[in-house]
């Protein structure tokens, strides 16, 4: 039975970062919530200004708006292109047999969202050998470090209580390696390891941030 459920997860990772911002900042839970709706609602007039939107992704309490009113439906996104894009799948799918591992890289990695897809993606359709994933992350927004991390915890924790303490019978193995640049800036490229000799480049709702 697949486990792997995207509001679950989500759940689990804020209800974590519930306690350490009211722990650290003296907050309530009903302040924390209510300063997560006011970016929710500030977001939502930023991206839809038309403008380059102002996110303020410094802010934890941004983030965690973000992951609790995005990731789950960008996740989702991502989820359907894999599933009904059979070009992308069997290339993916090849790759990851030919190498027994494909790299992506993702372009404002943000926390998580992609791993977080592509694990439901392989806990609902297990592959024979299963999938590995070798993640290159790159956002200018260091603090995103923690919420990849917490997402893969709970993933990993999850498969661990459900599947197996075997990791070798999960349906996805993956790493990330985190690098904090401007993508917008060419010059950074050199610096990112291989950049160039990934076998997949995810863009996703990053762009729009951009133009
Ligand atoms: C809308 S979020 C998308 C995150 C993730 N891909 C998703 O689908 O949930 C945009 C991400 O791009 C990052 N970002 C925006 N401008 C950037 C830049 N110039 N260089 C690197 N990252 C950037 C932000 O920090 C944020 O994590």
């Amino acid at each position: 039975m697949p486990s792997i459920k995207f509001f679950p997860i989500i759940r689990e990772v804020l209800n974590d970062l519930v306690d350490s911002v009211s722990a650290s900042k003296g907050l309530s839970r009903e302040e924390i919530y209510e300063r997560m709706i006011a970016h929710i609602k500030d977001n939502s007039i930023q991206w839809a200004s038309g403008k380059k939107p102002v996110i303020a992704y410094d802010n934890v309490l941004c983030r965690m708006a973000y992951l609790y009113e995005i990731v789950p439906a960008n996740a989702n996104l991502l989820q359907n292109v894999i599933t009904y894009d059979s070009e992308i799948r069997e290339y993916m799918l090849g790759v990851n047999e030919a190498k027994g591992e494909v790299s992506i890289c993702v372009f404002g990695a943000g926390p998580g969202t992609e791993l977080l897809a592509l694990a439901k993606w392989a806990d609902w359709n297990r592959l024979d050998g299963g999938l590995s994933v070798n993640f290159l992350l790159l956002d200018k927004v260091n603090e995103w470090i923690d919420s990849w991390e917490a997402i893969k915890h709970r993933i990993r924790s999850n498969f661990r209580d459900n599947i197996s303490k075997n990791k070798r019978d999960w349906p996805i193995d993956f790493e990330g390696s985190f690098y904090v640049i401007d993508i917008c800036d060419t010059t950074n490229f050199g610096n990112v390891n291989n950049l160039f000799g990934q076998d997949l480049c995810i863009l996703s709702y990053v762009v729009s941030e951009k133009f």
